[in-house]
């Protein structure tokens, strides 16, 4: 994390923070001014990448001041304390359901709810907690393809966190599934998720652009494919998703915005396969598409 320093002190108006502010200009990367609530005073913070010497720093506020008309303020200087935002992101991550699924952080302390599938999540680095509309989309339609059918090998195609893998996994388990992700830090997140959820000896998670892997590429291997991922991507994929799921097999398809469903749907058409549900959450849209046996 980047050091950061901050200059502090009050003043008597919103008027004289302008030219402190120029002053300050020299030293500082960023300057605010806000009111003190409860107070007539306004509170001038300048935060600087380095401190600068406090003899510049009490001469500059003392011409301000000059300028401004008013008594010299009080300042204080240091380092602004460092938040570790994954952490503090982390911790305000709450327990999700989605259906039968309950995804909740390594820190949760209350009872996970009786007859839940359970997932153990923190917020990191990846994509896919379950809050986003997307990725709740994808648990309920994976509820729904499970209910209605049995899935001996699925493909979670841009697995972030491995969320939907491992929701399979949990839902199914029959299902053998392959992660992947552009992305090798999602997959190495994948992988540690995988292992906090005993899943790691069904669940492989690989780096891969698409379908690039020769290894996902084979005809007719995944019973069911997810992609989460955005409208671009899900239509120039359409082809190898399309080859890759078996006769009768499912896609989930989500990352779109419900606008963008004519366009998605139109390139999967184009390769065979046809609507079989769709679900909206939050402006996003999740589809449901099957292959013909
Ligand atoms: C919206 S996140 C979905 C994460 C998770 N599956 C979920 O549902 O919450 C999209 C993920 O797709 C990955 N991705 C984007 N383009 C990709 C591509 N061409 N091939 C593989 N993964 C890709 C991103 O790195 C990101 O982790």
């Amino acid at each position: 994390m980047t050091d950061l320093y901050k200059i502090e002190f009050l003043l008597p108006s919103a008027e004289s923070s302008g030219p402190m502010e120029l002053v300050l200009e020299p030293f500082a990367a960023v300057v605010t001014c806000f009111e003190t609530p409860g107070s007539d005073t306004w509170r001038l913070e300048a935060y600087c990448t380095e401190l600068p010497p406090y003899d510049l720093v009490e001469k500059a506020i003392s011409d301000g001041a000059r300028i401004a008309g008013i008594p010299a303020p009080e300042f204080v200087a240091g380092p602004v304390p460092q938040i570790d935002w994954v952490s503090e992101n982390q911790k305000s991550f709450t327990p999700i359901r989605a259906g039968r699924f309950f995804v909740y952080p390594s820190h949760f302390d209350g009872k996970v709810p009786a007859g839940s599938l359970s997932i153990c999540m923190d917020a990191g680095m990846a994509f896919g907690t379950g809050e986003h509309g997307t990725t709740k989309g994808c648990l309920l339609m994976i509820e729904a393809v499970l209910k209605r059918r049995r899935v001996a090998t699925a493909l979670d195609l841009g697995c972030g966190t491995g969320i939907l893998a491992i929701a399979t996994a949990l839902a199914s388990k029959a299902t053998q599934l392959t992660a992947s992700d552009i992305d090798p830090d999602a997959v190495a997140v994948s992988i540690e998720n995988c292992r906090i959820n005993r899943l790691q000896t069904r669940v492989r998670p690989v780096v891969s652009d698409g379908l690039d892997r020769r290894e996902l590429n084979r005809p007719g291997a995944y019973d069911l494919v997810i992609a989460n991922i955005l409208a671009g991507p899900l239509q120039r994929l359409a082809p190898g998703i399309a080859r890759v799921v078996a006769p009768g097999g499912d896609v989930i398809l989500s990352g779109l915005l419900e606008d963008q469903e004519t366009a998605v749907l139109a390139a999967y058409r184009r390769q065979g396969l046809y609507l079989r549900g769709r679900k909206r959450l939050d402006g996003w849209s999740t589809l449901l598409l099957s292959r013909k046996a």
